[in-house]
């Protein structure tokens, strides 16, 4: 079926000149982390922080994500994999735009996780590991899901039914169990700043 396929992507306006048009440097910061560990939540403070300092970012989110283009995957091994893979293609696209990607999925298993780095490329994947204990996930429960985990009615639940592997060297450790946010919030910027900041000499 490929081979009669005709990819066009050498003749659209290459991504550099986009990025030099958006004075920003495109990568994509991927929150990994349980449901409930406040993914949702910081990539939404990222985003309104680093649209105030002028850069120009989207969010891909599970819930969001889920409910349109892959409404028709469920939570098993095969189909996280494949919504991983789903979002992975589509961040780079948003990539070669210039855009400044934030997604938020629980993505679990190192396996996808290192799926969605060599399609988004190493240099362009930038990993924070929202690092929220279960038990505190559990505690917060803002979709009631994990008590329905543990009553059964959810199969496969991460983190109860169903794996979640930590990162192993991921760019940032987000703890996300501290109270203020923001500081967590700061602590991000500071690192992720220096890797989309324009630099119009960099090429002289
Ligand atoms: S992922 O594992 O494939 O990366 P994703 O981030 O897209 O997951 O979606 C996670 C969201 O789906 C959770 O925040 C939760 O609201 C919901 N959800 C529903 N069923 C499950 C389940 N079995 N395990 C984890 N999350 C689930």
């Amino acid at each position: 079926m490929e081979s009669n396929i005709y990819t066009t992507f050498d003749k659209i306006k290459d991504r550099q000149a986009k990025e030099i048009y958006l004075k920003q440097r495109a990568k994509v910061i991927w929150l990994t982390g349980l449901s409930g560990s406040g993914k949702t939540t910081l990539a939404s403070l990222l985003e309104k922080r680093l649209f105030e300092l002028n850069y120009f970012c989207q969010i891909l989110d599970g819930d969001n994500v889920r409910s349109g283009i892959n409404k028709n995957l469920r939570f098993t091994n095969e189909d996280r994999m494949e919504n991983i893979r789903r979002i992975a293609e589509v961040s780079k696209l948003f990539m070669n735009c210039g855009i400044i990607l934030i997604c938020a999925f629980i993505s679990p298993t190192k396996k996808m996780r290192e799926m969605a780095k060599e399609i988004i490329g190493e240099d362009n994947f930038l990993e924070i590991f929202v690092d929220t204990p279960l038990e505190i996930c559990e505690q917060r429960d803002p979709k009631g899901l994990y008590k329905k985990a543990r009553s059964g009615e959810i199969p496969n639940f991460t983190g109860i039914s169903a794996p979640f592997e930590v990162p192993d060297n991921p760019f940032i450790v987000a703890e996300n169990s501290n109270p203020d946010i923001n500081e967590t919030v700061r602590k991000i910027l500071l690192k992720i700043v220096p890797e989309i900041r324009f630099d119009p000499t960099a090429d002289l």
